[in-house]
């Protein structure tokens, strides 16, 4: 947990670019810092590594206050992204990757396994690219490295500046996803700063509006779109969103009901309730209905040949999934991106309450309509 008490910078020359900052990020969370261009979003997340240091008051990391750690070494336990990421020339990317496990002195089996984990968990082959140089990667694959660099020594809090602006669109929102992604499996404290709003909306776990140094409102993303705070937040949000949001459903509107299966039944079977229920996918479950996996119909044809082989052998585990207080917007986002088509509902003991497909979303719209035309 990272704490501002009273925090105030004012710059030599006497300008004041923080005024008197009081809130929390908690652990875990994914807190996004907005506003517009000015209003002190890097002033603020410099302060939490000590690159600038505050004119008053104090900032704690855990309850500790950070004004007692050596600069150098706290710095080592934060991971820092900006938007030129500013990998090394002339190392390769598995050495760039490793900069800061080296800085620290680990033992290279400590962090030799992970850091290509951490490429895979990308989607970068760490064979192919391992041993290139940072020139030799797209834009994109650069930031890729910069954000993974940040996690290679697994600290427990992540400072990224405006990491995606200098992208295309395409490669932008692609990171925005996998960083939603890498988020659930690392779970790390990140304070993520951008000035705009599709970004935030898309990724933040709360939402701290900035505006002259000063916070305006602080929420979770659907919070601030039904609510926001005053005039200012208004505009930012823009109208035409809130219009938007004001339809959008909660996610359980969105559910139907899964097909599911335990994993000792057997190929033939499953097949069957694919067929009578007429679906391409199973969600794989305990006697709890606690979510295993799914397994799809096309790999089930290509394992068909052997009686031996259970659903358990097939389960694949890479989709991703939503719970029910997530941003309605994100399942439509998951479920548009996801090559299943469809995502998985759990409540937060991961048991599968639903599934929502494109036909799920489609049938809630179709019935949202016909509501408010009065049935024709
Ligand atoms: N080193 C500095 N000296 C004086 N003023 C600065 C300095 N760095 C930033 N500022 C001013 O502080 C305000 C906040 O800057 P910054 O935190 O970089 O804003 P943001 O990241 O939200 O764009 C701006 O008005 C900026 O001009
Ligand atoms: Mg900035």
């Amino acid at each position: 947990m990272i704490e501002f008490k009273n925090v105030s910078k004012q710059y030599e020359g006497g300008f004041t670019a923080i005024h008197n900052l009081n809130f929390t990020i908690k652990e875990n969370e994914l807190l996004v810092l907005i506003g517009p261009s000015g209003c002190g979003k890097t002033t603020t997340m410099k302060m939490i590594n000590r690159i600038i240091e505050p004119t008053n008051g104090e900032i704690t990391i855990n309850g500790e206050s950070i004004k007692n750690k050596n600069p150098v070494e706290l710095r080592r336990t934060i991971g820092y992204v900006i938007q030129q990421i500013g990998l090394m020339p002339h190392m390769t990317i598995r050495e760039n990757v490793a900069l800061v496990p080296k800085l620290k002195k680990w033992d290279e089996s400590m962090y030799k396994d992970k850091i290509d984990e951490l490429m895979k968990m990308v989607g970068l082959d760490p064979n192919e690219i391992g041993d290139r140089f940072p020139d030799e990667l797209s834009g994109g694959q650069q930031q890729r490295i910069g954000v993974i660099r940040a996690l290679a020594a697994d600290p427990d809090i992540i400072l990224m500046d405006e990491p995606f602006s200098a992208l295309d669109p395409i490669s932008r929102e692609q990171l925005q996803e996998e960083l939603v992604k890498l988020q659930q499996e690392i779970k790390k404290t990140i304070v993520f700063v951008t000035h705009d709003m599709d970004e935030a909306l898309k990724i933040a776990d709360r939402i701290c509006i900035m505006k002259d140094g000063e916070i305006i409102q602080i929420d979770q993303p659907e919070k601030i779109l039904r609510h926001p705070a005053n005039e200012f937040v208004r505009q930012f949000i823009g109208e035409d969103r809130l219009q938007d949001s004001t339809i959008l459903p909660e996610i359980e509107q969105l559910m139907v009901p899964p097909v599911t299966a335990y994993p000792s039944r057997g190929l033939a079977e499953a097949l069957k309730i694919m067929r009578d229920k007429r679906v391409d996918n199973l969600l794989i479950v305990d006697k709890d209905k606690k979510f295993y996996g799914v397994v799809n119909i096309w790999n089930m044809r290509k394992a068909f040949g052997d009686e031996q082989l259970t659903l358990n052998d097939l389960i694949q585990k890479d989709i991703p999934t939503i719970t029910p207080d997530e941003n309605p917007e994100k399942a439509l986002l998951l479920v548009n991106n996801s090559p299943y088509g469809f995502v998985p509902v759990l409540d937060h003991d991961d048991k599968v309450k639903g599934i929502i497909n494109r036909s799920s979303i489609v049938k809630f719209v179709a019935n949202h309509l016909n509501d408010s035309l009065g049935g024709i």
